[in-house]
C-alpha cells in the first residue's frame, strides 16, 4: 500500500505543478497585457526629452540636414508622423525615426525619406520624413538618427510632435493667411499696414510670417500686430544655417535653397495650421486674395464650397496693378500718410490683363487637411480635386512693378475694388499708424 500511496502523491504533485504553471502564466500574459511598455523594447528610461529644441530651424546631428517641425499625420497609410525638414540632396542617407514615449526610449523605426519634387535645382530641398510610431508608444517628442539604435538620448535634439489633439471643424477659425519669408531690409510699411487692414475686412483670422530680417519701422509694425494677437512671427534665421538665394532658379541665382527656404515655410506653415484653421490662404506680403462678388471670404468659400464639395485646393488668378500708375484725381493720395515708407496701394487702380498665352502664376486657398505638400503656385501632392476660381469672382490684387512693361496706360483696366472698402480701411490705417507715431499732423 505504502508504494500505491507514493504514486498518488506523485500525481497530485504534477498535477499541482501544472495548475501552478496555469496560474503563473495567466498572471504574465494579464500583465503583459496592461502594462504598455512590456512588448516593446525600452533602451532606457527617464533619459527623454532630456533636450527639447526651442529653435525653427535645427541641425540634424552627424548630417547635413536641418530639420523643422514635426506633426502627428495619420493620413497616408502605414504611418504617423511627418518630419518637416530642409535636406541636402547630394547627402541623403537612411535615417532611423527615435521616439521618446512618455518619458522612455524605444527602439526605433525605420524613417520614409521624401524630397518635395521642386526643388528648382538647389542644394537643399524641402523634405518630409515620415515615422511609424511604435506600438503603444505615447509620442510626445521624435528624433531622427543615423544608426537604428538609440543611444544616447541626451545628446538627442528633440522635436515636439505637435497636432496631437485633433479638432472639429466647427472649433476652428476660419481662414489663416501664410506669408512666407521676409527677408533683407524690406521695410514697405504703408502696404503692409493696408494689406493686414484689408485682411481683417474680408474676415482673415490670422496671419503667420516667417522671419528672416526686415526694415526697422517694419519690424516695429509687426511687433504692434503681434501684440493685437493677429500676426504671428515665426523666427527663421536660415541665413545662420546656409547661404539662402534670393531668387527662384539656382542656374541664374546661385546660393543653397529657393528665396530663403520659402517652399519649406508654406509647407510648415500648412501644417502648423491643419488643427486650428479650416482654411489657408498661400500668398505673398504684397498680395491681398479679394472676393469680387460677396464682401468677404466666408461666403466665398460657402458658396464656392457648395458648388465643388469635394475640391480642397482653389487657384486665384494673380493680377497685377503696376505701382508707376497713379489714380489721377488723387483722391486717397493722403498728405498725413507722406512720412510712412511704402506704397499707397488705394493709389492703384490700373490693372494689368495677364499674358495668358504665356505661364501666368496663381496662389492658393486650400484646405490644409486636405494638402500633403505645396509649392508656391500649385499644391503638388492633395487628396481631393482642385478648382480655378474665375477672376470675378476672386483674384488677387497685387501692387507691385508692372509685368508687362510695354502695356500703355489705355490698355489697362480700371479696377477700384479696394475703394469699396475705404470707410472702414482708412480708419484702421490711421489708427495704426497714430499708434506707432507716423501719422503726421497737418492735412493738405
Ligand atoms: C501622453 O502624454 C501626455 C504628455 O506627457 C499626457 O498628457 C497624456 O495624458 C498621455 N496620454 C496617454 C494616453 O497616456
Ligand atoms: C551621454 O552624453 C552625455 C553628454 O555628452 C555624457 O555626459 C554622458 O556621459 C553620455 N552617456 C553615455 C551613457 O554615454
Ligand atoms: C525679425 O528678425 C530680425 C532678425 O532676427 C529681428 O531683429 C526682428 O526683431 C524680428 N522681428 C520680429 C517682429 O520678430
Amino acid at each position: 500500500t505504502c508504494h500505491c500511496n507514493i504514486s498518488h502523491i506523485k500525481i497530485y504533485c504534477w498535477k499541482f505543478l501544472f495548475l501552478l504553471l496555469l496560474i503563473v502564466c495567466a498572471i504574465l500574459s494579464y500583465l503583459y497585457k496592461i502594462s504598455p511598455n512590456i512588448n516593446q523594447k525600452t533602451v532606457a528610461s527617464g533619459l527623454c526629452p532630456s533636450s527639447v529644441s526651442k529653435q525653427s530651424i535645427t541641425p540634424l546631428k552627424n548630417t547635413k540636414h536641418l530639420l523643422v517641425s514635426a506633426y502627428m499625420d495619420q493620413r497616408v497609410p502605414g504611418f504617423d508622423v511627418r518630419i518637416i525638414g530642409m535636406f541636402r540632396r547630394d547627402s541623403i542617407q537612411s535615417l532611423h525615426c527615435c521616439f521618446c514615449c512618455s518619458g522612455a526610449l524605444v527602439e526605433t523605426t525605420p524613417a520614409n525619406v521624401l524630397q518635395h519634387p521642386d526643388n528648382f535645382g538647389f542644394p537643399f530641398v524641402t523634405t518630409d520624413v515620415m515615422c511609424r510610431i511604435p506600438q503603444n508608444c505615447n509620442s510626445t517628442h521624435v528624433t531622427l538618427l543615423t544608426q537604428p539604435r538609440p543611444e544616447n538620448a541626451s545628446i538627442y535634439a528633440w522635436l515636439p510632435v505637435r497636432n496631437r489633439k485633433t479638432k472639429r471643424e466647427d472649433q476652428m477659425m476660419d481662414f489663416t493667411v501664410c506669408i512666407s519669408n521676409l527677408f533683407g531690409d524690406y521695410n514697405n510699411v504703408l502696404q503692409f499696414a493696408q494689406t493686414l487692414e484689408m485682411y481683417r475686412l474680408i474676415g482673415v483670422n490670422r496671419v503667420v510670417i516667417y522671419n528672416t530680417s526686415c526694415g526697422p519701422e517694419l519690424d516695429r509694425l509687426l511687433h504692434h500686430y503681434v501684440q493685437e494677437g493677429f500676426l504671428e512671427v515665426v523666427p527663421w534665421p536660415i541665413d545662420k544655417h546656409m547661404n539662402p538665394s534670393r531668387g527662384w532658379l539656382f542656374s541664374e541665382h546661385g546660393g543653397d535653397i529657393h528665396y530663403f527656404g520659402q517652399l519649406t515655410t508654406l509647407n510648415e506653415c500648412i501644417y502648423r495650421s491643419m488643427e486650428r484653421s479650416r482654411y489657408v490662404l498661400l500668398n505673398d506680403i504684397d498680395e491681398i486674395i479679394m472676393p469680387y462678388q460677396e464682401d468677404s471670404l466666408k461666403p466665398l468659400m460657402e458658396r464656392l464650397q457648395t458648388q465643388h464639395k469635394d475640391v480642397g485646393v482653389f487657384l486665384i488668378e494673380n493680377h497685377i496693378f503696376p505701382k508707376k500708375h497713379f489714380e489721377p484725381s488723387g483722391k486717397f493720395h493722403l498728405a498725413r500718410w507722406n512720412g510712412v515708407p511704402g506704397i499707397n496701394i488705394l493709389e492703384h487702380v490700373y490693372r494689368e490683363t495677364p499674358d495668358r498665352t504665356i505661364y501666368h502664376p496663381y496662389k492658393m486657398i486650400v484646405r490644409p487637411r486636405m494638402v500633403e505638400q505645396t509649392s508656391v503656385h500649385s499644391v503638388l501632392r492633395f487628396f481631393g480635386q482642385q478648382y480655378s476660381v474665375p477672376p470675378d469672382v476672386c483674384r488677387i490684387v497685387h501692387v507691385r512693378v508692372a509685368l508687362r512693361k510695354s502695356l500703355k496706360l489705355e490698355e489697362l483696366n480700371v479696377d477700384k475694388r479696394l475703394w469699396d472698402f475705404e470707410e472702414k480701411l482708412i480708419p484702421k490705417v490711421d489708427q495704426v499708424l497714430k499708434k506707432l507715431g507716423w501719422l503726421s499732423g497737418k492735412e493738405k
